[in-house]
């Protein structure tokens, strides 16, 4: 249970607030790139309480500004790109990705007024077929190259859900609920036969990055070994995972992105990689996505989705969740150690340091490896890592 002040510290994000301010030290993405075309390449995106647009110049350049025109605030999500920048649609100021005015049609030759424009404007960068964006004080960190957006030997696509109506904490607490796994997905496709044969055992376990939530599967009357999953949250919105891929013939790689859109509004991206000995993908290359709807209407979820059964679970937790109310038990051991954790990120930039996951060193972001395993899948820890694994546990 958490009090109403320690509820509104851990879930408003809006400029200024302490969480706000820590989720502003990370990278997140607004769009993918494939969404941006010659026929629509501006797209208006919400993301941490600013609307802005996203927007890619016919030389190919994206940029992130605000949506609001400084000159009288008309949105530039109807402008048009140029060689250079974004142009509003209402009196044709033009901008760059600096937010530098570079044109002003209605004003005498020789004006200098554009020079005393400065728009907002935050810096972008495409991995793995996203647009990520900085919205934080310079020295910005380098943006992770998380293995599956970097991967080169099999498949990689994206799949963006449609917005999900409540605040980020809820669906980031359920990345360190693997209590939930059986009682909300059980019924679905390869979690059916599991559910009378194991009992579980979860433990979490901080790294660099953000914690691991290991589950063991023990099975129950049989004498069968243990099985072991393991799936890091990437602190402060990501939770990489790994599931059965056409029928089990394969891994199905993935990390969920789950973007504060505003207090009450949460966007999620998914970056999927099946490795294969064929197909090649190239982290830089523009990225097959596709949109997923994850309800018809309001209350009306599509429940044989694994991801909409998640998304009615945070929704109908409240648009904020009142953790005044709730009724933490020891199963909730990870939702009660991450929120520790956001505490003291926040406390760490109130003092001016750099948070957890920070990466500035190039050398140590060719590519981050994260060793997601599910025994219970077929996906089994190489060799090297048992010794070290057995450590950490002990
Ligand atoms: S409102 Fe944008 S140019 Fe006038
Ligand atoms: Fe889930």
């Amino acid at each position: 249970m958490l009090t109403r002040e320690e509820n509104e510290l851990l879930t408003r994000v809006g400029r200024g607030t302490p969480c706000g301010e820590l989720l502003r030290r990370y990278w997140h993405p607004v769009a993918a790139a494939g969404e941006l075309t010659e026929q629509q390449p501006i797209r208006p995106v919400k993301i941490l309480g600013e609307e802005l647009v996203v927007y890619c110049d016919k030389q190919g350049k994206y940029g992130l500004v605000g949506e609001h025109c400084p000159h009288r605030l008309a949105s530039l999500a109807y402008g048009r790109v140029d060689d250079e920048g974004i142009r509003c649609p209402y009196h044709g100021w033009k901008y760059d990705s600096t937010g530098k005015c570079l044109e002003q049609p209605a004003e005498p030759a020789g004006s200098t007024f554009k020079d005393r424009i400065k728009h907002v404007a935050y810096p972008v960068e495409t991995l793995g077929g996203l647009i990520f964006a900085y919205l934080g004080p310079e020295p910005k960190p380098l943006l992770p190259r998380w293995d599956v957006l970097v991967w080169e030997n099999g498949k990689r696509w994206i799949v963006k859900e449609s917005i999900i109506d409540c605040n980020w904490l809820q669906p980031m607490e359920n990345s360190v609920d693997p209590a939930h796994l059986f009682w909300l997905h059980g019924d679905t496709a390869h979690l059916a036969p599991r559910v009378k044969k194991y009992a579980e055992q979860h433990e979490f376990i901080l790294f660099e990055f953000g914690i691991k939530k290991r589950r063991t599967s023990l099975p129950v009357g049989t004498g069968d070994a243990p099985l072991l999953d393991e799936h890091p949250l990437l602190f402060p919105t990501t939770l990489r995972h790994v599931a059965p891929y056409e029928d089990g013939k394969g891994h199905r790689h993935n990390l969920q992105i789950r973007v504060p859109v505003d207090e009450t509004h949460t966007q999620v991206f998914r970056v999927n990689f099946v490795p294969s000995d064929v197909e090649k993908s190239s982290a830089e290359a523009q990225v097959p996505f596709r949109y997923s709807q994850l309800k018809k209407g309001p209350r009306d979820y599509n429940m044989r989705m694994v991801s909409a059964q998640d998304s009615m679970a945070w929704e109908t937790q409240g648009v904020v969740t009142d953790r005044t109310q709730e009724r933490l038990g020891a199963g909730d051991e990870g939702i009660i150690l991450f929120r520790k954790i956001l505490k003291q990120q926040i406390e760490i930039v109130q003092n001016g340091l750099d948070p957890m996951g920070m990466i500035r060193d190039p050398e140590k972001n060719q590519i981050i490896e994260l060793n997601v395993i599910n025994e219970r899948i077929g996906l089994y820890r190489p060799q090297s890592l048992r010794q070290d694994q057995r450590a950490i546990a002990s």
